[in-house]
């Protein structure tokens, strides 16, 4: 677990308890996904169900020698299988306005932006709230 934390901590704005890291794997281990190359961590995808139909991504991260190499590409699509097969309907998440990578990457991958939610981080930042049906 601990190079998904250093990961995470090192490529979002977020702090997160590192124990929290062991609970998303807990409650939904099918929606928390690593890549690796060379035995070295590439990236992680960190989601949770919301209800039985929905489920929701907390987290995507690529580290920075690897973008632009469909790393991200390649995880979504491993979790999107994984939910159809549970027969899942709906992927939710949020992305901050400012993420313009992160906002084209999910736009690329057929999410559709509902709204726009203020002051939604804690230091302020809006997000667009994005969904996608599968
Ligand atoms: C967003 C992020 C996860 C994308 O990972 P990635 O592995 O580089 O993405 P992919 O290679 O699969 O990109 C697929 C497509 O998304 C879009 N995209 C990805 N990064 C982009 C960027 N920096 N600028 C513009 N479009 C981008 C492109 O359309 C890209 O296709 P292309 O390379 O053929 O043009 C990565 O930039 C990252 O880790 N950012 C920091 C963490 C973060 O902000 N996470 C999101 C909030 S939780």
């Amino acid at each position: 677990m601990f190079p998904v934390i250093k990961l995470v901590s090192e490529t979002l704005p977020e702090r997160y308890n590192p124990s929290i890291f062991n609970y998303f794997y807990e409650t939904f281990p099918k929606g928390f996904l690593v890549a690796e190359q060379y035995h070295k961590i590439a990236g992680v995808l960190v989601s949770v169900m919301l209800n039985e139909n929905i489920a929701k991504i907390l987290m995507i991260s690529v580290t920075p020698e690897h973008r632009r190499k469909k790393i991200a590409t390649h995880l979504l699509t491993q979790l999107m299988k994984r939910l159809a097969q549970k027969n899942i309907k709906q992927v939710e998440l949020e992305v901050r306005t400012d993420n313009q990578s992160a906002f084209n990457f999910y736009q690329k991958q057929g999410f559709t932006t509902l709204r726009r939610l203020e002051h939604f981080y804690q230091n302020g930042e809006d997000a667009y709230s994005m969904r996608k049906s599968l």
